[in-house]
């Protein structure tokens, strides 16, 4: 097929869980020959970001390099947005894919609004209908909602949030999650550690905490409460070691170096590679984050997650069984986390819940929803159900 008759798609993210997320993706547009695929990266992660790119071995087409240190949500959504309508510009793309709810993803759709450029959005739907819980995710995936044109939801539940604020049913395909897809990519029983500690870790002698803390909306007295709640459990219990790599930001870098450095048996590392964190997750016991992502790929390894928020956008997983929420205070984190330390039953039932967030095929899903919606195909993807 002549370049000219392919879909020119246009990829868009900036932040490290965006390009995990979208890395499967590219790949499955880029293997299609149906497909023009065109990626342009924000950088509004820098490090974080090329990791995933190195991993994943994609080569952007185009580079904001947007990233400062101490950036703000100002700062981003401009820069963002001022760089795309250039690229756009120049690509004249069919589509626009953006993913989730980042700041990048948020300033790429108003840029395709702008220049009537046809969106769809990865990972459509999550709602915790609270504006200011996650900060500024949740008005993020809202506005990307209102400017998409084709929208991926995950899960049915998603697709039910998208259905209740009036979108058109024909514009949603409920495809499962693409972190699933990435995790079986780069999860491997006999993967070998590229971080220094995690490569001569008893893993076998020792129950591992995970655990991850970064968001925003976390900031201040919620982090103080997680760290206090994981002093304790690191004390309470002689065989539990806590492994924490920590975001670059220099916000949780400070918080978390001065409150838990001290500490013996709690490991605060570098950020890791994707692998070598899921390779982590796939060797604990458990696992504590406020992290999106992780209480969607921690259920592949069946691990059960203490979600470290007072609610998630991912209530599959609470209905599932594979998240408990464990909030912000420090008691209602320790009683999460020591009750599923001390009660195997509890443990093992969290350990065999189904994961609700994909299986692995959402990638093709989305790339046969596409083909399908631009008329070249007049088979209609299945649906993922759990
Ligand atoms: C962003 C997303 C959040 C996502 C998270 C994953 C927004 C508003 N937030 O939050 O939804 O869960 O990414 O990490 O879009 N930094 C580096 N190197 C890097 C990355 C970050 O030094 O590779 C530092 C910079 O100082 C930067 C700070 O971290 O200013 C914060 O990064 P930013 O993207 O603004 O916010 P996140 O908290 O990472």
């Amino acid at each position: 097929m002549s370049k000219a008759d392919k879909i020119k798609i246009l990829c868009v993210f900036g932040t490290r869980p965006e390009a995990v997320k979208m890395a499967p993706l590219v790949k499955a547009l880029q293997a299609s020959d149906v497909v023009d695929c065109v990626v342009c990266v924000s950088a509004q992660h820098r490090e974080m970001l090329d990791m995933v790119l190195d991993i994943f071995d994609i080569i952007p087409n185009y580079d904001l390099d947007i990233m400062t240190k101490n950036q703000d949500l100002a700062q981003i959504t401009t820069k963002t947005l001022n760089g795309l309508m250039d690229v756009i510009g120049d690509v004249m793309p069919d589509l626009m894919l953006v993913h989730g709810d980042t700041t990048t993803t948020m300033a790429a759709s108003l840029a395709a609004y702008y220049a009537k450029v046809r969106l769809g959005h990865i990972e459509a739907g999550l709602r915790t209908h609270n504006k200011f819980a996650p900060y500024p995710e949740e008005l993020n995936r809202r506005i990307v909602g209102v400017c998409a044109d084709i929208h991926f939801a995950p899960t049915i539940t998603a697709r039910d949030n998208l259905l209740a604020e009036n979108v058109r049913a024909g514009s949603i395909f409920v495809t499962g999650n693409t972190e699933i897809d990435a995790v079986a990519f780069v999860t491997k029983d006999d993967h070998k550690f590229k971080n220094d500690m995690l490569k001569n870790f008893d893993f076998a002698g020792k129950r591992v905490i995970t655990m991850t803390a970064h968001r925003r909306e976390n900031y201040g007295k919620p982090f103080e409460n997680i760290f206090n709640a994981v002093l304790r459990i690191a004390d309470d219990f002689d065989d539990v070691e806590v492994v924490y790599p920590v975001h670059p930001s220099p916000v949780v870098q400070g918080s978390a170096q001065k409150m838990l450095s001290n500490h013996p048996k709690v490991h605060l590392i570098d950020p890791l590679d994707v692998d070598d964190l899921q390779n982590l997750m796939a060797r604990s016991h458990l696992v504590l984050t406020d992290s999106g992502a992780l209480q969607e790929g921690a259920p592949y390894h069946n691990k059960p997650v203490v979600v470290l928020r007072e609610v998630t956008e991912r209530p599959e997983g609470l209905a599932a069984g594979c998240l408990v929420l464990g909030g912000v205070d420090e008691q209602t984190i320790y009683i999460a986390t020591a009750r599923l330390l001390n009660n195997d039953v509890m443990y093992s039932d969290m350990c065999n819940a189904k994961n609700p967030f994909g299986d692995g095929l959402a990638s093709q899903r989305i790339l046969e929803s596409i083909l399908y919606y631009f008329g070249r195909t007049s088979q209609k993807p299945n649906e993922f159900n759990t």
